[in-house]
């Protein structure tokens, strides 16, 4: 009784160290120091190109449980394996088709991840009791280094608490997860800034379970026909999204999260008129707008989410301002909406599940 209650303590008290790595050449005593953190069970956030990642090694079965723990996860919802080399894969997913080697050739290392069916060496913890597992080969440095000295497989959700945005910086991970894991691979902001493109293997047809920066034009120009799962895009709550996460409440910010759609002009006009009347019932309300509209608002907290210009510099912003509103302690924030050419669908795939599918169309 008295051990257990001493363990009790330790785990309440542990103080996480958050490490800064170099990005570009990451610090073999760094890594040395995470991998062995991971070789014994324990968890390591670290950055990828996407988001960081809260890893464990995925063929412990103590790693994938101590994920859960520390993000507040639900047990069923699997997690991604890492891998940093194409032999990797053979030994943790069976049935591998043809396209998927076309399409690891395409895109690995990157931000795509694949499912497959699993072979026995991947504990069903770490699957959240499926089958199938997905695998991702990240292309960040950090990454790489310490999936290939922390013994090959990594399993690693993004590093926040469940339900928050995910992190791309290492403070983001800090202010979710300091006291509950013992180390933070601090590489700076994450390039991306969105979970990588899921999409599943084990069927017949290919099938996009989470879109991300790897579009469905981009899939299809490597295998050929691609289809998105009817979950991600229906409201009606009986069809459900096949990845276990997408139906989670995700993303959210503290405050009320309400999108406006429609031409530019329309939408000025009804968020300025949506925060005057906010005013004058003494809310706090913040605006989410771009650079080529940020002149055209009136209101206390204006915050650009980059350009529309260039869509890569809202997916980069687009977790970090939701959680800049959390620190600001508003009452409503109001946003455009970014159906942009190319990143548009995985953008709003997030904003949309942030807002609790609060869309005003003007
Ligand atoms: O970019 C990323 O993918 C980041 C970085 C850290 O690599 N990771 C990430 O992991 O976003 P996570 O756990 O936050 O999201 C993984 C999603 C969840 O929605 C989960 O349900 C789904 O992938 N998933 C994992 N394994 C699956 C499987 N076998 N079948 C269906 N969905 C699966
Ligand atoms: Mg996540």
């Amino acid at each position: 009784m008295l051990t257990s209650t001493k363990n009790y303590a330790i785990i309440l008290l542990m103080t996480t160290k958050i490490l800064k790595i170099d990005v570009n050449h990451p610090e073999e005593n760094k890594i040395a120091e995470a991998a062995s953190i991971i070789k014994q069970g324990g968890l390591v956030a670290f950055p990828t190109e996407t988001v960081y990642g809260l890893g464990a090694d995925a063929l412990l079965p103590e790693g994938a449980k101590r994920i859960y723990a520390a993000k507040g996860r639900p047990s069923d919802n699997p997690l991604i394996v890492h891998i940093a080399d194409f032999e990797a894969l053979d030994r943790i997913a069976r049935d591998i088709p043809a396209g998927a080697k076309a399409l690891a050739d395409a895109f690995w290392p990157g931000p795509l991840t694949m499912i497959f069916h699993k072979t026995s060496l991947v504990p069903y913890e770490t699957t959240g009791g499926l089958d199938t597992v997905a695998v991702r080969m990240p292309v960040h440095p950090v990454a790489l280094a310490l999936i290939r000295q922390g013994g090959g497989y990594i399993a690693a959700p993004s590093a926040n608490t469940s339900g928050k945005p995910s992190p791309t910086q290492a403070k983001h991970v800090a202010l979710d997860l300091d006291g509950k894991i013992p180390l933070i691979l601090d590489g700076g902001p994450v390039p991306i800034g969105i979970e990588s493109t899921i999409v599943d293997l084990s069927g017949d047809i290919p099938m996009i379970l989470r879109p991300g920066y790897i579009t469905k034009e981009m899939l299809e120009q490597v295998i050929g026909e691609v289809r998105v799962d009817p979950g991600l895009t229906k409201e009606d709550a009986h069809v459900r999204p096949k990845a276990p996460g997408m139906k989670y409440k995700h993303y959210a910010p503290n405050a009320d999260l309400i999108l406006v759609s429609g031409q530019k002009e329309d939408v000025v006009e009804r968020i300025n008129s949506l925060v005057r009347e906010g005013r004058e019932k003494g809310e706090k309300d913040g605006i989410i707008c771009t650079e080529e509209t940020a002149g055209l608002y009136q209101a206390d907290i204006v915050k650009s989410i980059g350009s529309r210009q260039d869509e890569d510099s809202i997916a980069k912003h687009l977790y970090e301002i939701l959680r800049e509103f959390d620190e600001l302690e508003v009452d409503k924030i109001y946003s455009e909406s970014f159906q942009t050419p190319r990143l548009g669908q995985a953008i709003m795939n997030r904003l949309l599940k942030a807002a609790g599918h609060q869309v005003i169309e003007v």
